[in-house]
């Protein structure tokens, strides 16, 4: 019986290029589900497109010194383009910049809203001064209450996947200044989370809702299960829905002047207005993908979770009449060489680079990422991993296989595929190897296992492989020419049911070797239905499907990853180990600076009267490059004081004033968090 699906995959963020990361966890497993399904006759919708809302927008434009406008028209072709060079194929590739996004999203929030689902809350909220503007989500950075990560955003610890506000991060700081906020006073609506604890918890752990069964909660991967748990246990807060902010979807109701949508309230109604608009497309109705037995599936990073399984499903249980995700397959994440990938320190195969560089090498890409997916584990992607994915098993074991196959039966019979004789036990273990193939592969997909699907076809090629190998037909052909006549048409039934089973995971290899034997492989069923190929039909000349890879070009890509890290901050090795008695030599303080002056004729230096509470010294520090006399009188630095006196310009320094220096220079005072009396000892 078909299946109907909407499958959406994570708007992303129009703010930057993909990397490898978000395309393993996400975009290429979702493509992958979205071809089989198509394949198996499954009545299926796939959207996607760009989230150019929210904080990671404006900050980002601020960066590059661009509009928000500009950034998100400049990164939303960068990411459809490399989506299209990379097949992955959305039915449609939206953008939430759109009118008819915009109508959509207001129009849920004044329908939440006129149902009274929304409180509005006056609140004290943090407020940057110099830049005079509030402080939410990304705009605020500070220490995760919970797992302690010093850079979680006001709105979620991407560490811990926690969702927070930003008055629960320890020491909150403006991203815009850098400093301290303060609060202050203002408006907005709230989604009382706390009021759907218990239905979520019946939805997530056992599938229900309103004691009817939704999903089997089984099926859900349960790192996702685990997380929603915890955090639903842990008890949910309400969640303000509104933002000072002028760069999104304007709030539409009265007293909403100013403020616009939170970027995570508007970004997932995008999957429904990017329905609405294939829809419009293609003359269908838009409820018809998102009411009755749709299965939604949200293909996410796990970093998306709290959005997609707890705040996306109480808007669409409160908005009314349409369904609930069905699953929501997270990925885990992808490190890259050993280390995490990062933007910042770019970090990254970029998906749009490695397109240009090898623009012939998709499916390699695809295979190997499919083969390490992170789909319950952090995983990890290595060129050396790369380049044997490749060498010892797509071109040895797969290449190999189909190039053995039609080679030789273009060589035996000019192309002509020979008649089947009589079966031995081994053909029939050969021929019953793809029914299962195809059973397992089918029950391994509707479940999300997406790399062990694709394992198993390559199972089979491993099969034919070995069966070429064992049987050795070059060498039987003269002693026994019939025997091999039902060898190779085995082998040609195997390949051609590769071409099938192969689309989903590498389109264009599958469709490759279609054409080498001039059949359809778009219907899944065919398979193992012994009626793809016919003894007679005439296969064409092959070419080789994969190319290996060298050591060059191992190490190409590892020089590339180096070169691009430049940018990173280079620390100092760390330095020989001492013992606690050298340490405590050192007497360190915390003192006041009162006094200070340029010393002449010297740039560098600043001539400073620091107060160690039983006595004022006189320091020299080199530190005039960074700080004006003025702007440093009455802080708090910290001093080693009996460092041994010495002349510097005609001045005599007592001391020295400890300071921090980050690897490209930058100086800054190491001064106490509390305010500490002048004198207090640091060890
Ligand atoms: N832009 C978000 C991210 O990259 C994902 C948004 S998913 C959606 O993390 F549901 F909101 F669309
Ligand atoms: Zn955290």
């Amino acid at each position: 019986m078909s299946k109907k699906f909407t499958i959406t995959a994570a708007l992303p963020y129009a703010n930057g290029p993909l990397h490898l990361g978000h395309v393993a966890g996400v975009y290429l497993p979702a493509d992958i589900f979205n071809r089989f399904a198509k394949m198996m006759g499954d009545d299926v919708l796939f959207v996607c497109g760009s989230d150019e809302h929210g904080a990671a927008i404006t900050l980002r434009a601020k960066k590059e010194g661009i509009s928000p406008q500009e950034i998100v028209d400049k990164y939303h072709e960068v990411i459809k383009n490399a989506f299209e060079n990379f097949q992955i194929e959305f039915d449609i590739f939206h953008r939430t910049s759109a009118p008819i996004h915009h109508e959509t999203a207001s129009e849920w929030f004044s329908k939440l809203e006129a149902n009274g689902k929304f409180t509005k809350q006056v609140s004290e909220q943090y407020f940057d001064e110099e830049h005079q503007q509030f402080l939410a989500d990304r705009y605020i950075t500070g220490e995760c209450p919970k797992c302690h990560n010093p850079s979680a955003y006001g709105d979620q610890c991407e560490k811990c996947g926690s969702s927070l506000s930003p008055t629960e991060l320890i020491h909150p700081k403006s991203t815009l200044s850098g400093a301290t906020p303060i609060l202050k006073e203002t408006t907005h609506w709230y989604l009382p989370m706390d009021q759907h604890e218990d239905w979520l918890k019946d939805w997530i752990k056992d599938g229900k809702l309103d004691g009817v069964q939704q999903h089997d909660p089984k099926n859900w991967r349960n790192q996702v299960v685990g997380q929603c748990m915890s955090w639903i246990d842990g008890g949910l807060q309400p969640r303000a829905m509104t933002r000072d902010l002028d760069w999104g979807v304007k709030v539409p109701i009265e007293g909403g002047e100013g403020k616009v949508l939170y970027v995570w309230l508007d970004a997932p109604i995008g999957y429904v207005s990017a329905t609405k608009q294939w829809c419009l497309d293609n003359n269908k109705n838009w409820e018809d993908y998102w009411t009755g037995d749709r299965e939604l599936v949200h293909f996410i990073g796990k970093d998306n979770i709290v959005f997609h399984c707890v705040i996306f499903p109480i808007l669409l249980k409160e908005y009314g009449g349409l369904v609930l995700p069905n699953n929501v397959p997270a990925s885990e994440f992808l490190n890259l060489e050993g280390d995490k990938f990062s933007t910042s320190r770019n970090w990254a195969v970029w998906l749009h680079e490695y397109i240009q560089d090898h623009p012939e090498k998709v499916d390699e890409l695809k295979y190997t990422l499919t083969a390490i997916a992170p789909e319950s584990k952090d995983s990890e992607f290595t060129w050396k991993e790369f380049q044997a994915r490749v060498n010892n098993e797509l071109a040895d074991i797969l290449g190999n296989f189909v190039n053995r196959a039609l080679v030789l039966t273009n060589k035996y019979y000019e192309g002509a595929i020979p008649e089947r004789g009589e079966l031995t036990a081994e053909d029939q273990a050969l021929l019953d190897t793809i029914k299962s193939t195809k059973e397992k592969v089918e029950n391994l997909m509707y479940r999300f296992k997406i790399r062990e699907a694709q394992a198993e076809v390559m199972n089979l090629a491993r099969a034919g492989n070995k069966y070429l190998a064992d049987n050795e037909p070059w060498k039987l052909v003269k002693e026994d020419p019939k025997r091999v006549e039902t060898i190779m048409n085995l082998a040609v039934e195997v390949t051609a049911n590769l071409s099938v089973l192969l689309f989903p995971f590498l389109p264009k290899s599958a469709n490759k070797i279609a054409g080498f034997l001039n059949i359809d492989n778009q219907e899944w069923a065919k398979v193992g239905q012994e009626n793809l190929v016919s003894a007679g039909n005439k296969i064409n000349k092959p070419e080789i499907l994969f190319q290996k890879i060298d050591e060059d070009f191992v190490e190409a890509e590892l020089a590339k990853l180096e070169a691009s890290k430049e940018v990173e901050l280079n620390y100092d090795p760390v330095k020989d180990e001492i013992s606690f008695d050298d340490f405590v030599k050192m007497d360190i303080r915390i003192g006041e600076i009162v006094a200070a002056e340029k010393v002449k004729k010297a740039n560098k230096l600043l001539q400073l009267q620091v107060d160690l509470g039983f006595e004022t010294r006189t320091i020299v520090s080199g530190i005039a490059e960074h700080y004006k006399p003025e702007d440093i009188i009455g802080k708090k630095v910290t001093v080693l004081l009996n460092l041994a006196p010495r002349k510097i310009r005609g001045v005599e320094s007592n001391g020295m004033i400890l300071m921090s220096e980050n690897p490209d220079g930058e100086l800054s005072f190491v001064s106490p968090e509390k305010d500490m009396v002048n004198g207090a000892g640091v060890r």
